[in-house]
Order: structure tokens, then sequence, then C-alpha cells
């Protein structure tokens, strides 16, 4: 490596990104971040690449006795999907938001009229804010996870947390204070995923 990259200041930022990991629920506690670091991590998203400057970027804090009332809307949308599903197994989705401080439902407002951004794009752009906004947290010292479930997709879920069913949530990142004893997992190797391209001579 050119020996001059170690010695650039944005170096630390790429160790810092470098050493993220997620963080399971059940090594999440208090406290939940600060409003101070939380819009941080919203700015960090909103320098996303956004197509259009359609700003699809959305993220929901819900804390404190919000997380039971998700719970809630959890358990009814899973006896939607799964009219079977046992009273633990309700109970257990129920449950499921109270696993951290603070659950962020990160979702994308769509326009699906749009003459030159399709939708992919916007989702895209969403997906990349929800990136930075997980990037910025573990970077401040927050431990968080994007997990998903079947209710993302559900247009009651949806309409209760604010987006139009036409919107997508894109899932629920669990946040809080990581015990010590967080993952730290192996990573591949970067060469696996670089690919010189050598175009083959025309014909
Ligand atoms: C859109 C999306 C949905 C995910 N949903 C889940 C999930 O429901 N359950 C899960 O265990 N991991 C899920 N993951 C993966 C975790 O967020 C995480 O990446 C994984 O635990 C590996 O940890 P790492 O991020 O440190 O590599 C999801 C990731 C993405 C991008």
């Amino acid at each position: 490596m050119d020996a001059s990259a170690e010695m650039r200041p944005g170096r630390a930022l790429v160790e810092r990104l470098l050493a993220r990991a997620s963080v399971p629920p059940r090594l999440l506690g208090p406290p939940a971040p600060s409003p101070e670091d939380l819009a941080l991590a919203a700015a960090a998203a909103l320098r996303a690449p956004d197509h259009g400057r359609l700003r699809p970027w959305r993220f929901v804090l819900i804390a404190g006795e919000a997380r039971a009332a998700l719970g809630g809307l959890l358990a009814e949308s899973l006896a939607r999907r799964d009219p079977d599903a046992s009273p633990e197994r309700l109970d257990l989705e129920r449950a499921k938001p109270l696993r951290a401080p603070l659950v962020v439902a990160a979702g994308a407002a769509l326009r699906h009229d749009h003459p030159s951004v399709p939708v992919w794009e916007q989702q895209a752009s969403a997906a990349a804010g929800t990136m930075n906004f997980l990037n910025a947290l573990d970077a401040l010292g927050h431990g968080a996870i994007w997990l998903s479930s079947g209710a993302l997709e559900d247009a009651a879920v949806k309409r209760a947390l604010g987006f139009a069913a036409s919107d997508m949530l894109l899932g629920w990142l669990y946040v809080g204070t990581p015990a010590p004893e967080r993952p730290r997992p192996a990573r591949p190797d970067p060469q696996d995923v670089l690919r010189i391209w050598t175009p083959q001579a025309m014909s």
C-alpha cells in the first residue's frame, strides 16, 4: 500500500468503519444514544447518494413505553400472517422490542410515479442511508443491529408507524450500549470481492 495512505486523516475513519460489527439484542443494554448522537447519525444518513434529491430516508424512534406498543403491533401482525401461531410464539413476538433500549424503524418514503428515478434506486438510497446511520452510531460507541421480520411488509404496521402502504420498511434497528463481550467477527479477504476487468479484444 502507498505509505502516505497511513498518514491521511481519513484513515482513522476507515479504521473505524473496518471495526464496525453488529451487536445482537441480548448484548444491548441501556442507555440509548442521546438525542444529539441520534441527530448526528441521521445527518450521516442524509449524506447517502440520492438520485433526484427525493430524500427517501425515514427513521422512526421507538423508545420507552412505545416499545411495548410496537410489541403489540408485531404480535397482531404475526397473528394476521399466521392465525395458528401459538400464544407462546405471540408472546415472544410481543417482547421483541423490549430487548434493546431503542428500536428504530428504518423506512423509505417512495415515489412510485417518478419519471426518471425508479423505485429500486430510492430503496437503494434508503438502504445506503441506513448503513450510514448504523456506521455513525457504531463510531460514536453505540451498539446496533439491523433485523427484519414479516411485519415489515404489513400495511397496518406501516400505517401505525406513519408510512403509506406503498412505502417500504427496510428493517428494525435495535440500538443500545454494547456489552463488553460484543462480537468481533473475522471478515472476508477484500481481495475476494475486487476484480480488475480486462476487456476482451473485439472480434
Ligand atoms: C436488510 C437486512 C435484514 C437483516 N435481517 C436480519 C435478521 O432478521 N436476523 C439476523 O440475524 N440478521 C439479519 N441481518 C444481518 C445482521 O444485520 C448482521 O449483518 C449480521 O448479524 C452479521 O453481523 P455483521 O453486520 O457484524 O457482519 C439483516 C441484514 C440486513 C441488511
